[in-house]
């Protein structure tokens, strides 16, 4: 059944569909959609089914002061926060140095920012910290005692959010950039010594709605082997998913 304000796209529309979108348009999205939102991504799948997820979810004032905390932070004192883990290997090997130049070259471009022009770089970076003008901002948390499978059940309820803010026609943005600041969210938020902060994630209306996703994805030849195929089932895949062309 759909819920209150989703949108009757197939699975596959919503999964293409969602990018990465870091301009939002501010109209306001209500309690109840983002309750509905966290009801679905709950039915995320987790070894053992431990559900290791834990939000804050931010509007309003309590957003307001989180983004001036962090922003401030950012401006004055980036160089004492650190984040609690490290999100990118220290020394990129291949393919995966050579996707995030070309993701630095594409994501600048869009911006008119040259990729060596540190200032303009910093001035992107703090947006983050207003959640791009989205509405709502969420802080993700799990508890530091538990291992790198739970940071797998994470991610899976992680997109679920994602996908199912798709669903109500809105858009997204993952954003590790919070887990720097966990010592200023901690007072803030009141998160527990127990939970390290994983990351934010804006929810809202894309300002431009005819925008979409900048990224591109490798092929599918790139990162899949398959074998016990026949070719008519690839070709049949093709016919059926006209999606694969234009997202690869
Ligand atoms: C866990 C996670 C953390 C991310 N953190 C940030 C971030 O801090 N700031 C940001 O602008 N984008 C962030 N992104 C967005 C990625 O840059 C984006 O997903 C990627 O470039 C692919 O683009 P697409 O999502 O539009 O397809 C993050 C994505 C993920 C999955």
């Amino acid at each position: 059944m759909i819920g209150e304000g989703a949108t009757a796209q197939s699975i596959d529309e919503i999964i293409a569909g969602r990018f990465a979108c870091r301009e939002f348009s501010g109209a306001p999205v209500g309690r109840g959609t983002i309750e509905q939102i966290l009801r679905v991504a709950r039915f995320a799948p987790s070894g053992a089914n431990i559900q290791p997820w834990h939000v804050y979810v931010l509007a309003g004032a309590a957003k307001d002061r989180v983004s001036a905390a962090l922003r401030e932070a950012h401006e004055t004192a980036r160089d004492e926060h650190v984040s609690e883990y490290s999100y990118y290997a220290s020394d990129l090997p291949e393919p995966y140095l050579h996707r995030r130049q070309e993701f630095g070259r594409l994501f600048y471009g869009s911006l008119g920012v040259a990729q060596a022009d540190i200032e303009a770089r910093s001035r992107q970076t703090a947006k983050n910290y207003a959640f791009f003008g989205a509405p709502v901002g969420l802080i993700v948390a799990i508890d530091r005692r538990l291992q790198v499978g739970s940071w797998l059940d994470l991610g899976m309820f992680i997109q679920n959010v994602l996908l199912a803010a798709a669903g109500h026609g809105l858009q997204s943005c993952p954003q590790e950039t919070f887990s720097r600041y966990d010592r200023i969210l901690r007072p803030l938020l009141s998160i527990p010594a127990q939970q390290m902060v994983v990351c934010g994630i804006s929810i809202g209306r894309a300002r431009d709605e005819t925008r979409g996703r900048l990224m591109p994805r490798a092929d599918l030849a790139e990162f899949a082997s398959f074998a016990g195929f026949d070719d008519q089932c690839a070709t049949q895949m093709e016919r059926t998913r006209p999606w694969e062309a234009e997202t690869s």
